[in-house]
């Protein structure tokens, strides 16, 4: 049976889209553009300057736009880097595949870094740190950044949650030497399959990562010298991790209704909050404020309760689709080994978060029958 809510809804966003998504599409096809041409172009100038940041290097996934931005900063083996237990696998495995040794801490109540941990797990090897911004809300930038200077470190930011969240005004991804996005097809900018991105102030870091995403070569457009073109010079040994053409496409569709999608998602939990604060036994997330220190896109709209399995249950029955991230803590997960981690706050959420529906199609009349149902279990057996 169809859920009345699901937790997601690839095709209704994209019938909404149908007309200038099939035209996009066509075209490219059409035209032969699948590969750096002028929509991947495009898109990283017009993304880059919607966070901030003087150059976008568009790449195939979140994961990899991770993985580059340590590569590119001289990451490597002997070194340490910190980030939470409470992430993505895609986080740790990141500072793994750069042959470093991933340090996890734990999260505070807001799911994100606990900055209050973070100075004593700096040892002489730590080369750097990576605050994840989780569920579309910022880490303690403040903190971390004035640590993170204090002790030398670099700050590479997981965005991957975070486009268009912002803290003190500034947005997620303009903090650290770089920011990792992911366009994964469930995030707030969505594509049709994989793609990422990585913003940087950094010229000299943008050069390399615009290598090492394109197997070592400079792309056309990136030449300042047209007689570089002839050379097919390769510059270092790279990875082939470009940004589809056709997902650049895409994309660039979708972005124009970012500003507007976000502004949905903080509507939503404004509903949720109000609609859901009276009881108790639950903890939501904060409430959309103007002026605050935070600015929250709400890529997920992750609630907390001791019941969390019967409450998933009942809205299972009830029609309506939920997601946990994440049940079994990455430091849990035996063949990554990471068990002589300890982080009891990250073990407890793991036990009570649960995400509810939260996407810009959502209609006002699902998130009422949302509430409801969270109401009529709270009747039933609280
Ligand atoms: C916090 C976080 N980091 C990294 C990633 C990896 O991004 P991608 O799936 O695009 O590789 C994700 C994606 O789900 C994520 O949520």
């Amino acid at each position: 049976m169809p859920y009345k809510v699901p937790f997601v809804n690839y095709p209704l966003q994209y019938s909404n889209l149908k007309k200038e998504i099939d035209d996009k599409i066509q075209s490219l096809l059409s035209k032969g553009d699948l590969y750096l041409r002028e929509d991947c172009i495009k898109f990283e100038r017009d993304f880059a300057t919607f966070i901030g940041s003087k150059f976008g290097i568009g790449t195939n996934s979140g994961t990899d736009a991770l993985i580059f931005s340590q590569y590119a900063a001289g990451i490597g083996k002997g070194d340490e880097v910190i980030t939470v237990g409470h992430t993505y696998v895609a986080t740790i495995a990141s500072i793994v595949h750069n042959h470093a040794a991933p340090i996890l801490i734990d999260v505070g109540e807001d799911y994100n870094m606990n900055v209050d941990l973070l100075e004593e797990a700096i040892t002489p090897r730590t080369k750097a740190v990576i605050p994840v911004h989780l569920n579309g809300r910022c880490c303690d930038m403040d903190g971390i950044m004035r640590i993170a200077k204090k002790h030398g470190l670099l700050v590479i930011e997981d965005a991957a949650q975070a486009v268009g969240a912002k803290f003190n005004g500034r947005t997620a991804g303009t903090f650290g030497i770089t920011g990792a996005f992911s366009f994964y097809p469930a995030k707030v900018l969505g594509c049709y399959g994989d793609s990422g991105f990585i913003t940087t102030d950094d010229p000299i870091l943008a050069e390399r990562l615009y290598l090492l995403r394109d197997n070592g070569e400079k792309a056309k457009y990136l030449m300042k010298d047209p007689e570089e073109a002839s050379d097919k010079k390769i510059y270092l040994f790279g990875f082939n991790s470009v940004m589809d053409n056709i997902q650049a496409g895409v994309l660039n569709v979708k972005l124009k209704y970012l500003t507007k999608w976000l502004d949905r998602r903080r509507e939503i939990a404004k509903i949720y909050h109000e609609e859901l604060s009276e009881i108790s036994e639950l903890r939501l997330p904060p409430p959309p404020t103007t002026n605050s220190k935070y600015h929250d896109v709400y890529q997920n709209y992750v609630i907390r309760l001791k019941e969390r399995d019967r409450l998933v249950d009942f809205l299972e029955k009830n029609g309506v689709e939920t997601m946990i991230s994440w049940k079994t803590p990455n430091h849990f997960q035996k063949a990554l080994k990471l068990d002589h981690f300890k982080l009891p706050a990250t073990e407890r959420i793991s036990n009570e978060v649960v995400s509810l529906p939260m996407y810009p199609e959502l209609t006002n009349q699902q998130v009422e029958y949302v509430i409801d149902v969270i109401h009529k279990f709270h009747k039933e057996f609280w």
